[in-house]
């Protein structure tokens, strides 16, 4: 993407400076975080609205230095841990997605659209801290699931990476181009009113 940023993330439509004001870069400083910091950021995921009011989001987090950092990042793959390791901390976000009615565990089948909310808002206070917050997909799920020792009925989505954004020259060379931001369909290609009928 060689467009200049400020063409590529223009609304369409006024709206908080924020959304386009947040996104995902890989460089990140030394600077470490403290433990309050990380705190914040699951307090805002907290206040996530969720079906039946459920809050089916559970995470674990580490501070870099700590032993559950190191055993979090070899759990991603190898491109995201080349640079993922350096960040200040990694939060793995996973949900629980039963829940108990009638003396039994029984599927909730929100768990994850609610758990996607709670790492926007997440995403979203890390930005309004000063943080940048990126999340991966790109992981092992067995090697994390045994990291983390996640429980049974829990489902892993996403490991996040925060920190305070760095240099994008003490990336990989093949990463340093694409440390920019990036783009959004159209909202007439997202959204349509009354169908997605022609
Ligand atoms: C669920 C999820 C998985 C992702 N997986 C990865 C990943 O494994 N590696 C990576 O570098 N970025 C990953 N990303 C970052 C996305 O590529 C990024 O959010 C997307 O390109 C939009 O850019 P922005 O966040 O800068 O707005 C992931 C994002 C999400 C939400």
């Amino acid at each position: 993407m060689n467009a200049p940023v400020k063409d590529i993330r223009v609304a369409e439509q006024p709206v908080d400076a924020q959304f386009l004001g947040r996104w995902s870069p890989r460089a990140f400083t030394d600077a470490t975080l403290g433990e309050g910091e990380v705190q914040s950021l699951l307090e805002a995921a907290r206040w996530a609205p969720s079906a039946s009011n459920l809050q089916p989001w559970r995470f674990v987090w580490a501070l870099r230095g700590d032993a559950a950092f190191a055993r979090i990042a070899d759990g991603l793959v190898p491109f995201n841990k080349a640079w993922a390791e350096k960040a200040a901390a990694l939060i793995v976000v996973a949900s629980k997605a039963t829940v108990l009615k009638e003396e039994a565990e029984v599927a909730n089948s929100f768990h994850a659209f609610d758990t996607g909310t709670a790492w926007g808002y997440l995403a979203l206070q890390a930005h309004l801290q000063g943080l940048v917050a990126h999340a991966m997909g790109g992981f092992d799920h067995a090697k994390t699931a045994e990291a983390v020792a996640l429980p049974a009925n829990h489902v892993l989505h996403a490991v996040v990476a925060v920190g305070h954004r760095g240099d994008a020259a003490s990336l990989p060379e093949g990463l340093r181009a694409r440390e920019v931001p990036s783009p959004r369909l159209a909202l007439a290609e997202i959204s349509a009113r009354g169908s997605f009928g022609a």
